[in-house]
């Protein structure tokens, strides 16, 4: 080890003045350097890089100090510099017509008043000290030099695989299959990735945009996605009538799939969802499958979403047991006995799931027309169908919380918006790390990847903010 030679490399100089004097006070010098020696290593070693990394991880992931992330990026780069698309309003024009509904300005209150909760920060190990040995100062009377001390290498804590050659720019996911023969496809894919050995490609994340029209937000996912080619694919949507087109440049490009009307609120949502999911399983590839809107925004930069999804052991799909009306009163006796009313669960349309549960939602015939027969009106597929289909058959693989943060603070239908007089630093830290859950079975304060619902005029206060809080 470099350090215990630069140890020893000290005894020497200590005892470098002993020399003349007699050989009793020379051995005394020796064992004074010798035990000096001895400490210093041992402080050194209690301070190696090993152990504060294993401290790091242990603690997983950020905790909550509000200047960590500021910290952590050391250049200021000057804002909104590569962004491709010409962006909407940089900046916060006076507030548009979303005045009728004020933008909460603070987290919602549930969970904190303060969002960040300050009893973590004995957990957060300061910055680990720069590891430098302490710099020899020139030895004249060294004998040999050692050779050239390398300091440890640094920990390998990048280590995304190469991406593999990025596709055409000009593909196209438009195609005119029925739904039967996609979903035929998409199954037969299937079955080949799991006849085959894996492990010969780099797995990817498919991100799944069901969206009503534009993607408003879509600076901040290309900015999001830029440089991780290879990693990803996108599909979006959006309504058959949707007709405005993507510059070639954008990650967006091309990614659009063959849509149908969606009612929101209806079953034709859920066969929104299956066509997604279908189109994403042609690509064998992709590994993990998230359903995400126009108004979702990411909350972490690329590198991490990525890591947290292709590591998890679970699937995100939120599923509970509603007791009440809006979640019991809305299972129907019709449904016997596939479905009971002890298997029926209620959760959030905003799933995360592995190749494995998005085959099952593609190839379940038994569950699916159920839904479109029974949950009518008053009832909404889109809230029970994946909820109670993963309940049932695999409530083991499924973690039953979301990824994808929604504010239901407030009373109501439809879940908290957010424009952009609500995005402040302490609201994203906030979403960031100011929740408690678990990952992998280990607890965790980073539960959400994702956040809705931001509205258009949001997208500038939050380019400002990525790439030092997001860090993207
Ligand atoms: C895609 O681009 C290549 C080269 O630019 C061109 O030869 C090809 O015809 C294009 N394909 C489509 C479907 O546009
Ligand atoms: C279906 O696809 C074929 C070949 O891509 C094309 O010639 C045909 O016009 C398409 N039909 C419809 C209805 O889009
Ligand atoms: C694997 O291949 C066999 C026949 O080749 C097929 O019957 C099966 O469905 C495939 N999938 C799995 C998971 O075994
Ligand atoms: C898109 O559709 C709108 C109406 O739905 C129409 O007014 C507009 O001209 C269309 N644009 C293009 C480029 O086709
Ligand atoms: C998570 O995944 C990345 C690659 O995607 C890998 O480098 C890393 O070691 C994994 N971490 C854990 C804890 O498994
Ligand atoms: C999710 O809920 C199901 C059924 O309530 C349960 O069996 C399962 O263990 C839960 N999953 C986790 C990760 O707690
Ligand atoms: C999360 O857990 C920590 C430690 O157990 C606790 O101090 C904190 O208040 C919890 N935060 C929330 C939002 O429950
Ligand atoms: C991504 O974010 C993590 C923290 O979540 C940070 O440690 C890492 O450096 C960031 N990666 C890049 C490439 O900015």
């Amino acid at each position: 080890m470099g350090i215990e030679k630069q140890q020893s490399l000290s005894v020497v100089r200590v005892m470098h003045p002993c020399l003349h004097l007699s050989g009793v006070l020379n051995f005394l010098c020796f064992v004074i350097g010798l035990s000096l020696g001895i400490t210093v290593c041992s402080n050194m070693e209690s301070f190696s890089i090993d152990n504060i990394l294993a401290t790091v991880s242990s603690f997983s992931l950020p905790t909550p100090s509000p200047l960590l992330p500021v910290n952590q990026e050391p250049p200021q780069p000057p804002p909104l510099s590569l962004e491709p698309p010409p962006p909407p309003p940089q900046q916060p024009p006076p507030p548009p017509p979303l005045s009728v509904e004020p933008p909460p300005q603070q987290p919602p209150p549930p969970p904190s008043q303060q969002p960040p909760p300050p009893p973590p920060l004995p957990l957060e190990p300061p910055p680990p000290p720069p590891q430098q040995p302490p710099p020899p100062p020139p030895l004249p009377l060294e004998p040999p030099p050692p050779p050239p001390q390398q300091p440890p290498p640094p920990p390998p804590l990048s280590l995304e695989p190469p991406p593999p050659p990025p596709q055409p720019l000009n593909a196209t996911l438009m195609h005119n299959m029925t739904d039967d023969v996609l979903f035929r496809q998409a199954l037969m894919v299937s079955s080949r990735v799991e006849n085959s050995s894996n492990g010969y490609y780099v797995p990817k994340v498919a991100f799944l945009f069901l969206t009503k029209g534009l993607l408003p937000l879509s600076p901040l996912w290309e900015k999001f996605f830029r440089g991780h080619e290879g990693l990803y694919s996108i599909y979006v949507h959006p309504p058959p009538s949707y007709n405005e087109s993507v510059p070639q440049d954008s990650v967006f490009y091309g990614r659009r799939i063959t849509s149908q009307p969606v009612e929101w609120g209806k079953h034709s949502m859920i066969d929104a969802e299956r066509k997604l999911l279908a189109n994403a399983l042609l690509d064998s590839s992709n590994q993990r499958f998230v359903l995400l809107s126009e108004s979702c925004i990411p909350l972490f930069n690329f590198t991490t979403t990525y890591n947290y999804l292709i590591n998890a052991t679970y699937s995100f799909v939120n599923s509970y047991d509603d007791p009440g009306l809006g979640g019991r009163g809305r299972y129907s006796p019709k449904m016997l006995p596939t479905i009971t009313l002890s298997d029926w669960r209620k959760g959030s349309q905003w799933f995360e799931m592995n190749r494995k549960l998005a085959t099952v939602v593609v190839s379940d015939t038994k569950y699916y027309p159920l839904f479109r027969d029974y949950c009518t009106p008053g009832c909404f597929s889109d809230e029970h169908y994946i909820p109670t289909l993963m309940n049932s058959q695999f409530p083991r693989e499924i973690s039953n919380r979301s990824i994808t943060w929604v504010d239901w603070s407030r009373p109501g239908k439809h879940p908290g918006h957010f424009g952009w007089k609500a995005i402040s630093k302490q609201f994203l830290e906030w979403l960031r790390s100011g929740h408690n859950c678990t990952y992998n079975g280990n607890p965790t304060s980073l539960c959400f990847l994702f956040a809705r619902k931001f509205l258009p005029d949001t997208v500038g206060p939050l380019l400002e903010l990525a790439s030092t809080l997001l860090q993207f």
